[in-house]
């Protein structure tokens, strides 16, 4: 009996302090934002065309769910009797409420953006100060996921700012996903587990592969494989729930199609979010091949929700590895370089031993089968070594089971 009582106390304690939805998020969250295509120049049709195309295009069907508007929904002042945020009535004639329900009914999910400081970095009404009003305000509209980004906060403690915000949508009952957007600069992966869904770990991403690219305005973007080394090495953080996010997808956005299969595979290699910044109305054939391949994303969405890491790297040829439900692993050698590079693995004479999730692969006494999942193609088996060779910037990412 006194056992019983005990555990009551424990499950509500728990409750009392539970602060996040548990399960909102139980693989890396997946959709289409905004920003990376479009900035502020959004509007009702626009986001209408998309919901269309998400569905129509199979992205949904391999798993594509929230549609996200970012930066630029707003009106440039908040109601000036209740305080309430205000949609732009140019861009979103009938609200946002409205649209809401359009994504509803065609079976996907709604997110916004905002902002912990006093502006958004684009300059509209940000959330200091109304975090529980505006935590109010989107269950009304019944969005499910929110972006919170880390403009003109001053001297704003990032850890209560979010906190602060994350307690406020989880008082306002509506299970919402929190989308933590301070890039990186105070260590999210450290805290914000109990706080959000997701937190960046990098700037802003761009449309380029490696090396400097500045455009307009002087500002850097990180390129594909800079955003890939920063949040490599944070594999420990990331887990079902709470995962490290080094930004949206560039897909379809003008790097080559081996860029492009080497962007989507480090991104399901590391867990993170894949979040699609293309115009997926008119997207190339192949483009839509990168971003649904079901056996690409069934690696970034395995269960067992282990972010990858980089085993090895020879001559600009890394070795990726990532455990996978069931005992199988998911391998990925990309080529880094402008040559082709030439693979000669022995897998019996290799020790892949990941202490993070306990997993061994030992080829030795296990022999695995290999498919090569971007071709969907059975290869041998590890009981021989892999020769094959990588083109410059690509990849060969494989499927490895018992
Ligand atoms: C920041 C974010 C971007 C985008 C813009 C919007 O730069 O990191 O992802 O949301 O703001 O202004």
């Amino acid at each position: 009996m006194k056992k019983i009582i005990l555990l009551v106390l424990l499950v509500i304690n728990l409750k009392t302090f539970a602060q996040k939805f548990e399960s909102i998020a139980a693989t890396p969250p997946m959709g289409w934002n905004s920003w990376n295509t479009f900035q502020t120049n959004i509007s009702e049709d626009l986001v209408k065309g998309i919901a269309d195309s998400l569905v129509s295009s199979g992205m949904k069907d391999a798993g594509y769910t929230y549609i996200v508007l970012d930066d630029g929904w707003m009106a440039m002042q908040r109601d000036s009797v209740s305080g309430d945020l205000v949609a732009d009535p140019k861009k979103f004639p009938h609200g946002i409420k409205a649209l809401a329900d359009y994504i509803h009914s065609k079976g996907l999910k709604f997110g916004l953006y905002n902002c912990a400081g006093t502006k958004t970095c684009a300059g509209y009404p940000g959330t200091r100060g109304y975090e529980y009003q505006d935590a109010r305000f989107y269950a009304s509209l019944d969005i499910d996921y929110l972006k919170f980004d880390w403009c003109y906060t001053d001297s704003l403690n990032a850890q209560e700012a979010y906190g602060t915000m994350s307690k406020a949508l989880f008082a306002a009952r509506r299970p919402i996903v929190f989308s933590l957007c301070e890039w990186g600069s105070h260590q999210p992966w450290l805290w914000a587990a109990k706080d959000g869904e997701l937190w960046r770990t990098t700037g802003d991403i761009g449309v380029c592969y490696q090396g400097d690219t500045v455009i307009s305005g002087g500002w850097k973007p990180n390129c594909v494989m800079k955003c890939v080394d920063l949040n490599e090495p944070l594999r420990k953080y990331a887990g079902p729930g709470h995962w490290n996010d080094p930004d949206m997808l560039e897909v379809g956005n003008g790097m080559s199609a081996a860029e492009d299969r080497t962007h989507f595979s480090l991104w399901c290699m590391m867990a993170a979010p894949l979040i699609a910044g293309n115009d997926i109305r008119k997207m190339t054939p192949e483009t839509r091949m990168i971003l649904t391949n079901k056996d690409v994303i069934s690696v970034d969405q395995d269960a067992l929700g282990v972010q990858g890491w980089r085993y090895v790297t020879k001559d600009s040829l890394e070795t990726w590895f990532k455990p996978l439900n069931n005992d199988d692993w998911a391998v990925c050698f990309v080529n880094r370089s402008r040559q082709p590079q030439k693979i000669n693995f022995d897998w019996k004479n290799e020790n892949v031993n990941d202490t993070l999730s306990s997993r061994q692969l030992n080829a030795s006494s296990t022999t695995y089968k290999i498919t090569d999942v971007w071709m969907k193609k059975s290869l041998s088996t590890t009981s021989k070594p892999l020769s094959a060779t990588v083109a410059p910037h690509d990849v060969l990412m494989l499927r490895l089971n018992k």
